[in-house]
């Protein structure tokens, strides 16, 4: 897993993927650069969704907030209060990590101690085995899950509470150690805020501080009222944006999965209240079949449904990605209640209601919202798509089987060799292709070595012209999943390419 992961990283940056940021002053923890490749991938995703949420449905619209917003957003929000992670420092060391992250890694290892025991039963009784039944009678089993419910328990009471003594006397208790040094000196926890703050204004005594965006969901939220007069929107109806999100996030780690500064891809669909869950049913099956047409394979998504809520939401649920190290959270899907408009009406005092003209009456909205990382759905489709393939003659080949429609590239187009005209031609299927498509020309290097460099950047054909291309305008197309190449007339290629490329 380990391995697999490391490879995803070292593909990324060879292939034009993705760069750490200022990577020449020796980078920049979790934050990384889009490179020419990465660039395009992005923003194929960002596309593939806008069109399933704006362009597919008429009742949602989308906006561009700023990053930057009027400080009391975040007040009205809860961001300026509890928009905190509890931290703890070893002594010894002087590493820094998040309390609650300690105490859940030590919870998997439980979890993962008791998953040992299933697979072995499982390989004990074969057919017979009641797995069910196995977790709830075996004593070991029994004990890990039981040590791992009360330790969360507990941990949740005390972040809570605002008992961080507790939170520390758990870490202590359990004897959980320096990841990195295995030292258990620790500090208190304290709670720190994951926004960035900055000033905007130059002079020190008028100058107003100001955070970078957390999250886009809050520039919609201030947008309601006129988005929904200006675009005499009816209820329920739906507001989308994608846009940078930036956190100060202690535990930076897993390359683009958490990052300080990300992008999300947010809708907030108002809808009359009493009405919420029929409209969350709705987004939850409707965002796991977005995700499932990628066709990156329905066995590595799963529902992770919330027990324990937020103060403002009524239901919540992640879609988890079987990521490389693991199953873990690629959106969230929020019934947030009347929330956020109430706040923000509390705050700004201006009224954030819809006057439904039926019952002559005016009400604050409940929202439905998705919320998706950019970064980590890249991760997602470029993780799974990254693979060895062991051929018939024995050879491999590493090949990117990135979802067509997201392929950077959709075409290369390489001359069989650089004289006789072929060069000429090659670059007259180009200019045609290219008003359609990202289509790309290589000439140098054996054919063959050229087609393994399309199939690791992903390139879902290979267009060759060889010395018949000159006789009868025709071509051989491979297809880089299959490396099937059929002999096709250039006059075709578009309608080809196209109907395995078009959204
Ligand atoms: N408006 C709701 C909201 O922001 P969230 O669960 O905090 O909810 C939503 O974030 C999504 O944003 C997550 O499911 C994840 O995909 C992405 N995300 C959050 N923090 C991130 C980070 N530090 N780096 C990359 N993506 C992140």
């Amino acid at each position: 897993q380990e391995d697999i992961f490391k490879n995803v990283i070292s593909h990324a940056k060879e292939y034009g993927y993705i760069f750490p940021s200022s990577e020449i002053y020796d980078g920049l923890s979790a934050v990384y650069d889009y490179a020419q490749n990465g660039v395009e991938l992005k923003k194929n995703i960002r596309e593939y969704w806008w069109k399933s949420m704006v362009q597919m449905h008429e009742n949602i619209v989308g906006i561009d907030a700023s990053i930057f917003m009027h400080p009391t957003t975040w007040k009205a929000s809860g961001h300026v209060d509890a928009f905190n992670d509890p931290l703890i420092d070893n002594k010894d060391s002087k590493k820094r990590y998040r309390a609650d992250v300690l105490i859940e890694d030590y919870c998997e290892k439980l979890w993962q101690k008791a998953q040992k025991e299933i697979e072995k039963a499982k390989g004990r009784f074969g057919d017979a085995f009641n797995e069910e039944e196995f977790i709830t009678t075996n004593p070991r089993v029994v004990e890990y899950l039981s040590k791992k419910k009360t330790i969360l328990e507990r941990m949740a009471a005390g972040l809570d509470s605002g008992n961080l003594e507790d939170v520390k006397a758990l870490i202590e208790e359990l004897g959980i150690a320096d990841p990195e040094t295995g030292s258990k000196n620790w500090t208190d926890v304290r709670q720190f805020n994951l926004m960035f703050g900055t000033k905007l204004g130059a002079s020190a005594d008028t100058a107003m501080d100001l955070y970078l965006r957390p999250e886009t969901a809050q520039g919609i939220f201030v947008n309601f009222l006129n988005v929904q007069k200006t675009g005499r929107m009816k209820i329920p109806f739906g507001i989308a944006q994608t846009g940078k999100a930036f956190r100060n996030e202690i535990v930076a780690r897993q390359f683009i999965f958490r990052m300080r500064e990300f992008e999300q891809m947010e809708m907030q669909f108002f809808v009359k209240p009493g009405e919420e869950m029929q409209h969350y049913d709705y987004w939850k099956e409707t965002r796991l079949k977005w995700h499932l047409s990628l066709g990156l394979g329905n066995e590595n998504y799963r529902f992770h449904d919330h027990e324990k809520l937020a103060h403002y939401a009524n239901a919540a649920t992640d879609i988890e990605f079987n990521f490389p190290f693991g199953f873990k959270e690629l959106e969230g899907i929020h019934s947030r209640t009347d929330f956020d408009l109430k706040a923000h009406e509390q705050h700004s005092g201006k009224k954030l209601q819809f006057f439904d003209n039926e019952t002559n009456s005016s009400y604050v909205p409940y929202v439905v919202e998705t919320s998706v990382g950019l970064d980590r759905m890249f991760l997602a489709v470029f993780s799974k798509a990254l693979q060895e393939e062991t051929l018939e003659d024995g050879s491999t080949r590493t090949v990117l089987k990135l979802p067509s429609v997201l392929a950077p590239t959709k075409a290369a187009v390489l001359p069989l060799v650089k004289k006789d005209g072929l060069p000429e031609v090659a670059r007259e299927i180009i200019e045609e292709l290219k008003w359609d498509f990202n289509v790309a020309y290589d000439e140098k290097d054996a054919v063959g070595r050229r087609y393994r460099r399309q199939d690791a950047l992903g390139t879902p054909f290979c267009i060759t012209v060889d010395h018949q291309t000159l006789e009868d305008k025709t071509v051989t197309i491979r297809h880089r999943d299959t490396m099937q190449q059929d002999r096709v007339a250039i006059a075709e290629l578009r309608n080809i390419i196209n109907e395995e490329v078009s959204m």
